[in-house]
Order: C-alpha cells, then structure tokens, then sequence
C-alpha cells in the first residue's frame, strides 16, 4: 500500500493503517509518520505539558532520568527510531511498533529479546483522560523511560524468560484438559504480578522511606491517577506479597483501589525469580479466579511457542 492511498490520522480505534494491517494479520508494523495529524501532534502535546509537573512530583527518579536520556520531545509524537537511537546503548532495549492487541507469549518473549512492542496511535484529543486500550502516550511516555534503567530492563527480560519457561513446563503435562486449566491459571498469575508491578507498581523512594514513588507505567501516564495513587486515603497500599498478588484480581475501568509497594528493581528482580520457581513447583497451577480473562489467543500462544528446546 502506498501512503497517498492511507487517509491521515492515526487516532485509537480511528486509524485506517491500523484496520488494514490488523486485517492483514500483521502484528509488526512501521510507524506511518507521515500519517500523523495536526490533532494528533496537537494530542501528544497537550498530554505531554499537563502530565510534567506531576512526573517531577510522583514519578521515580530513573524515571524522570530516563525522560531525560530519551530526549522525550514535549511538543511532537516520538518517532521510535530516534527513541531507539538513544534507548538501545543504554539497555539493549527498543521499542517496535505493533498494530495493536499482541498475544500473551509473543508479548512476553519480545521481552525476553528486549524488544518492547509499542502502541503507535494516539487517543482521541476530546477525551484525554480515559481510554482502555493503549496508545503512544502510555507506551512511550508510560512505559519506554523505565526500559533506560538497566536493572528495569534485566526485570523485563526475566519476566520473559519466566513465560519461556512456563511454555515448557505445560508442554509436559499429558492430559489436554489439565494441560489447559493450568495453562490459563498460570497466565493469569503472570498477568497479574505484571499488572501489580510492571503496570500499577509503587517504590520506596529510598530503602526504609515511608515516601512513595511511582514506577508503574499505567500510574506514569495517567495524569489523575499518578496524583491519586499515592495521595489518596481510599488507595490500599500494601508491602509487595507474591502470594497476594498472583491471587488477586484487578479490574482495568476505573482507579486502582489496592497496589503494591516494593522496595528496589534488585527487590523486583528477586520477586520475579520467585514466580519462576514457584511455577516450577506447580504453586501456580491453580490461582484465585477473577480478572483478568485469559484469552483463546493467549492460550494459544503459549501452546504453539517454540522454545527453541
Ligand atoms: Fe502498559
């Protein structure tokens, strides 16, 4: 397809180029620059100077670094190859472009690759405050200054490396039907520690400070919530507990009522071994159910991943 034939805009849900690669099954997309519009600039903008001064309020301090290192522009979309210029001599990370929805085990071995696979439209300029799915300003603003930080970034590629295992530790079960149910359990124990964590997560600011900062990406790109999750009464804020977490249940709709504090990404890092181990050992073979609903195509994913063993 030629670009003079892609109507411009690459609003959520609104974008011609994304409706035809998602019809053409392509998960990896470029970035269609060319096709971004002057409301779409003006969107980015617009989230970019209100969110500021809030990141140098809540925000952690790698963080805010990374904000730096990236040479985020405050008045432009980022185009990723330029954030990639300055994202991979730090961690070996790069954001890629995706068309939307990727499946569980494809997203998680991106990871374990240090690829990170990147929103690149841009939500609706009317409603800058909620959207369900993600867009460039969650990702790259969200997410892409954390992956700056090396010890971030090795909790990423464990995290992928946990989804490889657990690829094949259910390729072993025989009965199809045990295979599945804990299978799906188990995706849902990873969804949730990456939610509580990787999305939604909450730091000491120093070891032993009763001050909090926020490093969860969900929480980095929501102008209201970044304030509300580590000021408001009605937020439960709890010492970060595996077993709390991978049995707990979250919803995506509205504010989070109940997150997780950890101390260090060394802290981190260790947690995500635990998870390993304990999927190793079966503990998370049978979790809570409740949200989140694994999908068809996360199943699949898993059972169709080739582990290269
Ligand atoms: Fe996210």
């Amino acid at each position: 397809m030629t670009t003079a034939t892609v109507p411009v805009g690459m609003t959520t849900t609104k974008a011609p180029f994304i409706e035809q690669a998602q019809k053409n099954g392509e998960i990896y997309i470029r970035q269609p620059y060319e096709l971004y519009s002057d409301d779409n600039q003006d969107t980015w903008r617009r989230l970019y100077a209100r969110i500021k001064p809030r990141w140098e309020k809540y925000a952690n301090r790698k963080f805010l670094e990374g904000v730096n290192n990236l040479a985020l522009d405050p008045n432009n979309v980022p185009k990723l190859e330029d954030i990639n210029k300055f994202l991979q001599p730090l961690s070996g990370f790069k954001a890629k472009a995706v068309s939307g929805y990727v499946p569980a085990y494809v997203f998680f071995d991106c990871l374990r690759t240090r690829a990170f696979p990147t929103t690149v439209t841009i939500r609706d300029g009317s409603k800058l405050d909620y959207l369900p799915e993600p867009d460039i300003f969650h990702d790259v603003a969200g997410h892409v200054p954390m992956h700056t930080d090396r010890h971030f970034a090795d909790v990423l590629v464990r995290f992928g490396e946990v989804a490889r295992e657990a690829a094949d530790h259910v390729k072993n079960i025989a009965d199809e039907h045990e295979r599945l149910l804990h299978l799906e359990s188990i995706i849902k124990a990873m969804a949730r520690f990456f939610w509580f964590t990787i999305e939604f997560g909450l730091m000491r600011d120093k070891p032993g400070s009763k001050e909090l900062k926020v490093y969860g990406s969900g929480l980095l790109s929501s102008y209201g919530e970044i304030e509300h999750c580590v000021t408001s009464p009605g937020v439960q804020r709890f010492p970060f507990q595996l077993e709390w977490v991978i049995n707990q249940y979250f919803e995506i709709d509205h504010y989070q009522p109940l997150l997780f504090i950890v101390d260090s990404f060394e802290h981190l890092f260790g947690e995500v071994e635990r998870l390993e181990a304990w999927m190793k050992e079966g503990k998370l073979d049978n979790v809570s159910p409740g949200e989140p609903e694994i999908q068809e195509a996360d199943l699949k994913s898993f059972l169709e991943a080739d582990t290269g063993r």
